[in-house]
């Protein structure tokens, strides 16, 4: 449901209005106008409101700034099949997402500016949100070789990443890091020591052990960790880490931090809700239509689904701060890709649209506070992508009105025939979640609208 044309004056009346950049959690009236936000505070009388205004009756209803995801897979160029710019952010708006930073694993790889030219064109052509493009940290994302980060900062990428795979190559990850001093820009690393991995598919343990899988131990993440913080604190420069998973990957962040390291880093909705135990079937206390399913090719993902354990680690620090903000590594795949063996199927889960729902578990369940959730959603990733991207996570007079609203107590069915995404890939079709968009809006434009559809 996307009206890309419609940007008359909007009137959110009497939501709750969560806007964490300026400390609001309050209910009251939302006003956007040409495209900005009017107003957004205590509700307004009828003068304030003018001639020909929409009104969208919100009680009950949660008004907060739309949600920025610092990382998501796209696919465009190269990979139309699994995604497209069109079906990715027609995907986000259905999440609640109005920004988002798309990782350059594309084929040719966003490695110069001319590929971020064709990002660009396409976004301006078919997006529905924004979308930024984030550039290879090195050439076609070999490894080998430095990508001409300056070039691309100048054509406007966002940040760097070989995201997929790790900058293995511990002084081409020395000197971009040192780069970023000057370009005022993180390099996100997917942090991977291949030696450890040996071909595994799933996190290494007794259900791995159970289900005969090959597994991946947590010292491969956080062997990686440690590399880049060392490097970070011997350089000075932006590192920023992907979807850290592990109860030790936060424990060395935060020590980095005691010590004053520039160091930023992410969780992934799924590693804070899923664990380990999903690809045995199991499901904790979920309702869940589709009922159980072993060795679901939907469970595999890099980094893997860990232990409890780790998810209690994620979730205090996220609780914290110590963990910045959520980014949902949204990685759409092809049916074919992951309806094979475990072993061969591709790495990935669809997030885009189950984000909210699944996160707003952690509200339910008193561990987070909803103000907290939407500024990990929001704050914390501007805060990554620097001043440039603070308008886009606050509802104050003159920002661009980039908003969602969401229903909190909505519960749901996830049903993947209706994402708007390509990517089917998720573990949680069938499950209720309890938490569900209503409608976004970038640059004053209801990009969706929930119709009940
Ligand atoms: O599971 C994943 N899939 N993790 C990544 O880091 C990359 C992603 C993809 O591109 O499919």
């Amino acid at each position: 449901m996307v009206n890309r044309n419609y940007n008359r004056p909007v009137l959110i009346k009497g939501a709750r209005i969560v806007d964490p950049g300026r400390g609001i959690d309050a209910v009251g009236d939302v006003l956007t106008q040409e495209g900005r936000i009017a107003s957004a505070g205590p509700v307004l009388a009828p003068s304030d409101v003018p001639d020909g205004t929409h009104s969208i009756p919100a009680n009950g209803l949660v008004a907060a700034p739309g949600f920025i995801d610092l990382h998501c897979h796209l696919r465009e160029p190269g990979y139309e099949y699994k995604e497209t710019i069109a079906t990715g952010t027609a995907a986000a708006a259905r999440g609640g997402f109005t920004t988002l930073c798309c990782m350059p694993n594309t084929d040719p790889a966003i490695d110069n500016e001319a590929v971020v030219e064709l990002v660009r064109r396409r976004s301006d052509a078919d997006a529905v949100v924004r979308v930024f493009p984030i550039g290879a940290v090195t050439k076609g994302r070999k490894g080998k070789e430095l990508a001409e980060m300056e070039e691309l900062a100048s054509a406007g990428v966002v940040a760097y990443s070989d995201d997929g795979d790790p900058v293995y190559d511990p002084n081409i990850m020395r000197l971009s890091l040192t780069y970023t001093l000057d370009l005022g820009m993180p390099v996100i690393n997917h942090c991977q020591e291949n030696g450890l991995c040996c071909g595994g598919v799933m996190a290494e343990g007794w259900i791995a052990t159970r289900l005969g899988l090959p597994g991946i131990p947590a010292s491969a993440e956080e062997a990686m960790v440690s590399r880049d913080l060392s490097l970070a604190e011997m350089t000075g420069g932006w590192l920023h880490l992907a979807h850290l998973s592990t109860a030790g990957s936060v424990d060395l962040v935060r020590q980095a931090r005691q010590r004053g390291v520039s160091v930023t880093c992410e969780v992934c909705p799924q590693h804070l809700y899923l664990t380990d135990e999903w690809a045995l079937g199991y499901q904790g206390d979920l309702r869940c239509t589709a009922g159980p399913r072993n060795y679901d090719t939907s469970t595999k993902v890099y980094p893997p689904l860990r232990s409890r354990k780790d998810v209690e680690a994620l979730i205090e620090g996220l609780a914290e701060g110590v963990i910045d903000c959520i980014a949902t590594d949204h990685a759409p795949h092809e049916v074919a890709s992951k309806q094979v063996t475990y072993q061969d199927a591709s790495f990935g889960i669809s997030v885009l649209e189950t984000a909210l729902g699944s996160l707003m578990s952690l509200v339910h369940d008193g561990r987070i506070s909803l103000s907290t959730l939407v500024d990990r959603l929001t704050v914390g990733p501007s805060r990554v992508l620097g001043p440039s991207f603070e308008k886009y996570a606050t509802l104050e007079t003159g920002t661009p009105a980039d908003l969602v609203l969401f229903d909190p107590n909505a519960e749901w069915t996830v049903d993947t025939r209706r994402f708007a995404s390509k990517g089917r890939n998720t573990p949680l079709e069938g499950v209720e979640l309890k938490g569900r968009v209503v409608t976004t809006m970038v640059d004053g434009r209801l990009v969706y609208q929930d119709y009940g559809d």
